[in-house]
């Protein structure tokens, strides 16, 4: 605001609000003027833009200056189309709503730089999507390639749009710019076959002949010389020092590429292009019959050619017409005049029809793929109105005659919008208000749009009627119909000075910018927009596959005739309104400062015309008197309840009481705003600035409640969901558990089942209800086996096995024994041979005889328990070869009176040798000895018989020995007497000498005693065993 206060010291004021003499119009246009003249060609009139056209390059445009106004509010700093951009384009990020920029004027005031201007700020400053970048090029390359196809220059306007353009731009819900969509409104096809004297053809005509390179001419078939083209030379004026074909022909080229056309539809293109120039320089004769025909041969053939359609029925197509009467098909010769304008017809069709592809073409590039982002209404767009401007020239048609009444409609919707329902708004209101007069040009829309009685339902009733139709009767129709009517004005129904202003063949329309005379000439054919359908066929058959996207063959095929041109007109441009209304508008409008296209000169006739019919003056008296803002007030209440501890966070009572606390809090003059019914309205923008700037101050602590918020409600909903995932599981793992468990549980009870009866059923038969115990107790018996399988040879231990296993188990425990047997035997030594060899004879000798064999079983046999040393090296020699081989110290008892004596006892190979030191005392051969006596107590003694007839020997022999298991073995070994041991029990007898008996009488006892009695020998030994024997 400060910067705006400034600016007005210097030149003018920024804002027309601002002006001291707000109603007066010569203030008005000086402001202007003086900002003119210092380059501001912008000024505000409230949240309007006024632009000047400046007719040279400003540096105001730069990207510092997007800069400057990005983001900031439109009133802080000087007026600026960006700053207009900006403001619809912060509404639209604020609010989510969808808005649009309808920028007004008439024919070279500036509308379509400004709307490119406007693009192009959105392109630079908006953020940028991941990948966007093409988007943004494809949003800004589409403006060279329609301007080639539909602008051109007029008379007004070096660079005329000649179509109707609305693009819709859309952005994402962070703002990027994401994809476009452009409505086009009727190309003034006309210009294609005819332009007025000082006027061009399209542009891209030009460009081709100047920038396409010699072999592309050369394959179109084309000279570098626009002379040479008829329908090129009307205007006489093929260059135009404003405009560089050469260098927008590489413009154009280069932005096709980046829209996404390929080659080949650049080369279909451009033949199409070329086709048309072609067409435009066929030419007609009559042979002698009076027939038409062709006598540009090679026109033909390059059309043939470029639009790939048969020679022969494109001419037969052009020179003669089809008619289908009553159902039959007619076919009647043209003559010249008619071939040339059906062929006039052809190129307008081929061109304006070429230009709605070439539109959904680069539709089709802008459009946004992400189709499910787009569905989920998170894109909102901005809307870019740049339609045709006003125009009057020396004779206007039918297409000035489209082009003022669709400028008529738009500033019908200016009125509607900015003067007309803004009174009607305060006076709904409730608001104290002084009406403001102005125009209302609805009385022209309805003029030419009203059904039944406007012009073009009489235009369109003319060319429907049957009869002598012609446009001189649609005159009179109109004469007829709207004499009265104050906007209309003929040659006939005019008096006086204007009667000569309107010719004879002419209509005047009094229209909101201005008098218009219309020549009614071609307005019938126009409207009809006839192509003969004989030419349609050909079109339909081309191998040019733009043109068979152009032309259907349903069209051919319908009989329905099509609407007319004017109608399709009036139904597109209330779709347009409509599409206008539905969203948050801001307005710009432009004034052309002089006729000449020349910077600096400010025409001021010329611009307070226009400040007029625009209806400046009345905007801004409405502005002054009126409110700079007004909202509802749930959405005001919902925009700024935060920065009132009373409305925040929620107002539950009455909604206009809510706002007035809110304004209260907020400090509101009472001259600063009032509340309307449903509505608040706040006069100045400052006011409202304020506020927003509370609020952008506000907005860190909202932010704060609402992250925490967020975060808290983002962690319970993942507390929730892991908990619910969770129990999910738990629940799941917890039936499979369960459910393994119950099955094992099954399993069990069937095994114990079957393993109850496989018991009780154990004796039967195997059957299927005993198999299992059976195999159970078979697999448990071997397991146990296994287990408990005997570790030596000596272990008898043996599992009892069940009764159907005996005989397996016998088996096994006899192969087990001698497996163990075998390995036992594998590892005894030769010594431990000899050994058992010794304690199994004495086993067979004593086992279970005598009382201390069990005693003796563990102790080893030693080899002798004498050693060499230890005998009479005398009695070694004795006995000679016969050595010794097992020596034990004994007790010998005398035969008479037992006296014990020690001896030793040697046993050699062949006799048992009774030595004491050196000398031998007894000597019993083995041969000689006849048995051997123990007692089968534990006792020591044993009695070596020998026969009482031999001489030689003394006597029977009477010995104790400490080991005399071992030494009774090993002698009935050596000398061969194992069967020849006795062991008897109670006495011994034995021979002392021939014929006489000794006796020793053994008893047990505690201990052993040895004592002589009644002439026996009692031994009284202890018993050890008291099992044995
Ligand atoms: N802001 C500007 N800065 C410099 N020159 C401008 C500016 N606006 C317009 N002009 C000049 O004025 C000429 C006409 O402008 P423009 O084509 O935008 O008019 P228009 O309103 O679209 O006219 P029409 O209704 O005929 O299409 C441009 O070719 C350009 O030379
Ligand atoms: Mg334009």
């Amino acid at each position: 605001m400060e910067g705006a206060l400034t600016a007005r010291d210097r030149v003018g004021v920024q804002d027309f609000l601002l002006l001291e003499n707000y109603t007066s119009e010569a203030a008005f246009i000086e402001n202007l003027r003086r900002r003119f003249r210092e380059n501001l060609i912008y000024t505000y009139i409230g949240s309007v833009l006024v632009s000047v056209n400046p007719y040279k390059e400003l540096e105001i445009y730069s990207r510092q200056h997007m800069e400057r106004y990005r983001g900031v509010n439109f009133y802080e700093i000087s007026p600026h189309i960006f700053a207009l951009a900006d403001n619809s384009y912060r509404a639209l990020r604020t609010e989510r709503r969808d808005q649009c920029i309808l920028i007004s004027g008439e024919s070279g005031a500036g509308k379509t730089e400004a709307s490119k201007k406007i693009l192009l700020y959105y392109a630079s400053t908006c953020p940028a999507r991941h990948n966007s970048a093409p988007v943004r090029d494809r949003l800004l390359q589409s403006n060279p390639v329609l301007e080639a196809f539909g602008n051109a220059k007029t008379l007004r306007n070096d660079n005329s749009s000649r179509f109707g353009k609305y693009m819709d731009v859309q952005f994402d819900f962070k703002g990027c710019p994401i994809g476009g969509h452009i409505l086009n409104y009727l190309l003034e096809k006309s210009r294609v076959v005819h332009q007025n004297h000082g006027e061009r053809n399209f542009h891209v005509f030009y460009q081709l002949l100047e920038g396409g390179d010699e072999s592309l001419l050369k394959r179109l078939g084309l000279e570098r010389n626009p002379q040479q083209y008829h329908y090129l030379v009307k205007g006489s004026c093929p260059r135009v020092s404003s405009i560089s074909d050469k260098s927008d022909w590489k413009t154009v080229n280069k932005a096709l590429t980046i829209i996404g056309f390929n080659e080949a539809e650049v080369e279909k293109l451009l033949d199409i292009v070329a086709s048309v120039l072609h067409l435009g320089n066929t030419q007609f004769g009559e042979d002698e019959d009076g027939e038409t025909h062709i006598t540009t041969e090679t026109q033909l053939r390059y059309l043939c050619k470029l639009l790939g359609v048969n020679g022969s029925e494109l001419s037969r197509a052009l020179t003669h017409r089809k008619i289908i009467a009553k159902g039959e098909e007619m076919i009647s010769p043209l003559n010249l005049e008619q071939a040339m304008s059906s062929r006039d017809a052809l190129a307008k069709a081929v061109y304006a029809r070429t230009f709605t592809w070439l539109v959904a073409k680069v539709n089709q590039s802008l459009a946004f793929k992400d189709d499910m982002y787009y569905s989920g209404k998170s894109s909102s767009v901005i809307g870019l109105l740049d339609i045709y401007g006003f125009e009057v020239f020396q004779i206007n048609s039918f297409e000035q005659f489209c082009i003022n009444y669709c400028n008529e409609k738009l500033q019908q919707l200016l009125v509607e919008l900015t003067l007309k329902s803004e009174q009607e708004e305060y006076e709904a209101e409730g608001i104290a208000w002084e009406p403001v007069n102005y125009f209302d040009n609805k009385i022209i829309c309805d003029l030419v749009e009203e059904k039944f009685k406007g012009i073009i339902a009489i235009l369109d009733e003319e060319c429907l009627r049957p009869g002598d139709a012609s446009d001189i009767t649609f005159l009179e129709k109109m004469e007829d119909t709207l004499g009265s009517h104050a906007h209309f004005v003929t040659h006939k129904l005019a008096n006086g000075k204007a009667r000569k202003a309107v010719g004879r063949e002419e209509f005047r329309l009094l229209h909101y910018a201005g008098e218009v005379n219309y020549n009614v000439n071609g307005f019938l054919d126009k409207n009809n927009d006839l192509l003969y359908r004989n030419l349609k066929e050909v079109m339909c058959q081309s191998e040019n596959p733009i043109m068979s996207q152009c032309f259907h063959r349903e069209e051919v095929i319908d009989q329905k005739r099509p609407e007319t041109a004017a109608t399709q007109f009036k139904v597109s441009l209330a779709q347009l309104m409509e599409i206008l209304m539905s969203k948050e508008p801001s307005y710009m409008r432009c004034i052309k400062p002089n006729d000449g296209k020349q910077p600096g000169r400010f025409d001021e006739m010329l611009v307070r015309h226009q400040v007029k019919y625009l209806g400046l003056m009345e905007s801004l008296r409405v502005r002054r008197a009126g409110f700079a803002y007004r909202r509802h007030y749930q959405a005001f209440l919902q925009r700024y309840k935060s920065l009132c501890p009373d409305t925040w966070p929620n107002w539950e009572g009455n909604l206009a009481e809510g706002v007035a606390t809110l304004v209260k809090h907020l400090s509101y003059k009472p001259e600063e705003y009032k509340l309307g019914k449903s509505k608040i309205f706040i006069r100045f923008p400052k006011t409202l600035f304020i506020t927003e700037d509370a609020l952008e101050a506000r907005k860190p602590s909202l932010a704060t409640i609402l992250q925490t918020s967020w975060r808290g409600y983002r962690e319970r909903s993942n507390y929730h969901r892991t908990r619910h995932a969770v129990i999910v599981i738990q629940s799941w793992w917890r039936g499979v558990k369960d459910r393994r468990k119950a099955k094992r549980r099954r399993e069990a009870a069937d095994t114990i089942r079957s393993f109850i009866k496989g018991f009780i059923l154990r004796n039967e038969p195997r059957c299927g209800d005993n198999d299992f115990f059976l195999d159970h107790v078979r697999f448990s018996f071997l397991m146990t086996l296994k287990r408990n399988l005997p570790k030596n040879v000596l272990d008898r231990s043996w599992p009892r096995p069940p009764t159907a296993l005996t005989e397996a188990s016998d088996h096994l425990h006899t192969l087990w024994l001698r497996n163990m047997v075998r390995a036992y035997c594998r590892r005894v030594q030769p010594e431990w041979k000899h050994q058992m060899d010794q304690k199994v004879i004495a086993s067979e000798i004593f086992r279970n005889q005598k009382d201390c064999y069990p005693q003796s079983v563990p102790k080893l046999f030693v080899g002798t328990r004498l050693e060499a040393e230890e005998i009479n090296l005398k009695v070694m020699q004795t006995l000679g070869n016969d050595r010794m081989k097992y020596g034990v110290p004994v007790i010998k008892y005398d035969r008479h009176g037992f006296r014990p004596r020690p001896r030793q006892l040697l046993l050699t190979g062949s006799a048992a040798v009774l030595v004491q030191e050196a000398k031998i005392k007894q000597r019993v051969d083995y041969g000689a000895l006849l048995n051997i006596s123990v007692s089968s107590l534990s006792d020591g003694f044993f009695v070596l018989h020998v026969p009482t007839n031999n001489t030689k020997q003394k006597g029977d022999l009477v010995l104790q020995c400490d080991h005399v298991i071992e030494t009774v073995t090993k002698l009935a070994i050596v000398a061969d007497k194992i069967h020849n041991v006795n062991v008897i029990e109670d006495s011994i007898k034995f021979a002392v000498a021939r014929g006489k008996e000794g006796v020793i009488d053994f008893c047990s006892g505690a201990e052993l005693r040895v004592v002589k009695a009644r002439g026996h020998l009692a031994v009284t030994a202890p018993r050890l065993n008291p099992a044995s024997r």
